[in-house]
């Protein structure tokens, strides 16, 4: 059985665009068997890490000085094999999100190694996750909105020397529904993200045909610019 915890750090949880194109993801999941464990970063209430001492690795290993929800992410990440952070497009996350990713560090072994350039740490021996992915929907047209929210999942992914799996990128995410309900083009890309996490299980990683038919443009951007309004 592959454990995976979800991480859905969008305000509006399910009614949101992020819950949109994260249901399907999930049910891909499951379509191959994933025991999938849903958080709302909304819903927990995470102190921000802020003893300054990184006294979870010095004084008591593993172990954060605040007993908040971080202690039961802290058990189901411990169990999964796979960790998925979906998210909308903030400067670069939003909050309750950044407060989580910084509080994983309780999870690292304090050995530093100086690889390829960069200082990483590693999993703690108690923690099994092997990849990390990122499922986001961008407000604005182009899929380059996503670049900076990315590049924090793939330093926190490298930092714990865990294989980064890929993002799904879903651009101009309000075209995909309107007030009838999602369009049949939109319907088309929520079955390519379905597909993609059948991947993720099957091979630990996306394929680059179905990356772009996630993130296929679907109205063109002068036209998107005008419903922005
Ligand atoms: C504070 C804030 C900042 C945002 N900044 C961006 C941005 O820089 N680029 C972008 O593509 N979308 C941006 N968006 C739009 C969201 O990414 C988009 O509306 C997202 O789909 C919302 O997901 P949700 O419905 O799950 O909350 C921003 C939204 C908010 C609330």
């Amino acid at each position: 059985m592959v454990r995976v915890v979800v991480i859905n750090a969008s305000p509006r949880k399910d009614q949101g665009h992020t819950g949109m194109i994260l249901t399907p993801f999930i049910a891909g999941l499951e379509d191959k068997g994933a025991e999938v464990d849903l958080f709302y970063a909304s819903e927990l209430k995470v102190k921000a890490c802020s003893c300054g001492h990184l006294y979870c690795w010095h004084k008591t290993p593993g172990e954060c000085i605040y007993q908040d929800s971080m202690t039961k992410l802290y058990s189901a990440a411990k169990n999964a094999r796979i960790l998925v952070f979906a998210s909308p497009v903030y400067s670069p996350t939003p909050g309750d999100l950044q407060n989580i990713i910084n509080r994983f560090v309780a999870l690292l072994d304090p050995v530093l190694e100086f690889r390829n350039g960069r200082t990483r740490a590693r999993l703690r021996a108690d923690v099994q996750i092997e990849k990390v992915a990122l499922v986001s929907g961008s407000g604005w047209w182009e899929k380059e909105n996503v670049n900076l929210l990315e590049h924090v999942i793939k330093e926190f992914a490298g930092n714990a020397s865990i294989t980064y799996a890929g993002t799904i990128v879903r651009p101009h995410i309000y075209a995909l529904r309107t007030s009838e309900g999602i369009t049949p083009e939109g319907e088309k890309v929520l079955s390519a993200i379905r597909q993609a996490a059948g991947e993720l299980m099957e091979t630990g990683e996306f394929s680059r045909g179905i990356l772009d038919a996630v993130s296929r443009p679907l109205v063109s951007r002068e036209v998107y610019e005008e419903y922005l309004g």
